[in-house]
């Protein structure tokens, strides 16, 4: 059985996540959420996603979906299609014993895999930058807040935010 995927986001008030292939602000806090939230899991993300973080994140095995098949990385599992990324994933959780899938982006893989999405783990950043990437259109009527938190901005923060969990109803 496939374990739950549990998808993972930082998005500006107006719908930016990414800007020429990297993330419009710096948000050390965000970072060490997302470095707990996936620690232990496989993670799926797009081929421009992982040239973006540019290396295997350590503790989690990285999926990486492309469809060049001259595409090539150490140290991450490389697949074809969505179907195989979720295939691979779940055979990925089952070896390391975790509970969950995390979709780690970027926005061409969060629209191609949300309809199987079955969490959502949101920071909503409180900026409106320029940016070339959106997360996608949601019907957030589907989506039911779990939690939502409002931690302390830490000096290296380029904003203050809100994490907010979403199960879908
Ligand atoms: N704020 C956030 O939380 C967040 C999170 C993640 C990423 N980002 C940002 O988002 C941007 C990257 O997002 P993006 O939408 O441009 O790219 P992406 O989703 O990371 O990657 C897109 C690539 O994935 C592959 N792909 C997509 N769908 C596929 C399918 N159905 N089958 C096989 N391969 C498939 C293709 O690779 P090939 O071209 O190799 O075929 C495609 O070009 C960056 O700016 C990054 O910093 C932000």
């Amino acid at each position: 059985m496939t374990p739950p995927l549990t998808l993972i986001a930082a998005i500006a008030e107006n719908g930016v996540i990414g800007k020429d292939n990297s993330l419009p602000w710096h948000l050390t806090s965000d970072l060490k959420r997302f470095r707990m939230l996936t620690m232990g899991k496989p993670m799926i993300m797009g081929r421009k996603n992982f040239q973006s973080i540019g290396r295997p994140l350590p503790g989690r095995e990285t999926i990486v979906v492309t469809r060049d098949p001259g595409f090539t990385a150490e140290g991450v599992h490389v697949v074809y299609s969505i179907e195989a990324a979720l295939a691979r994933a779940t055979e990925r959780a089952k070896a390391m014993q975790a509970q969950e899938i995390i979709l780690a982006g970027g926005a061409e893989l969060y629209a191609a895999m949300i309809d199987q999405v079955d969490r959502m783990k949101i920071t909503f950043v409180d900026l409106a930058p320029d940016g070339d990437t959106f997360f996608p259109a949601i019907n957030w009527s589907q989506w039911e807040e779990e939690n939502r938190e409002r931690p302390p901005k830490a000096d290296k923060d380029d904003a203050t935010f809100s994490f907010v969990d979403y199960r879908r109803r």
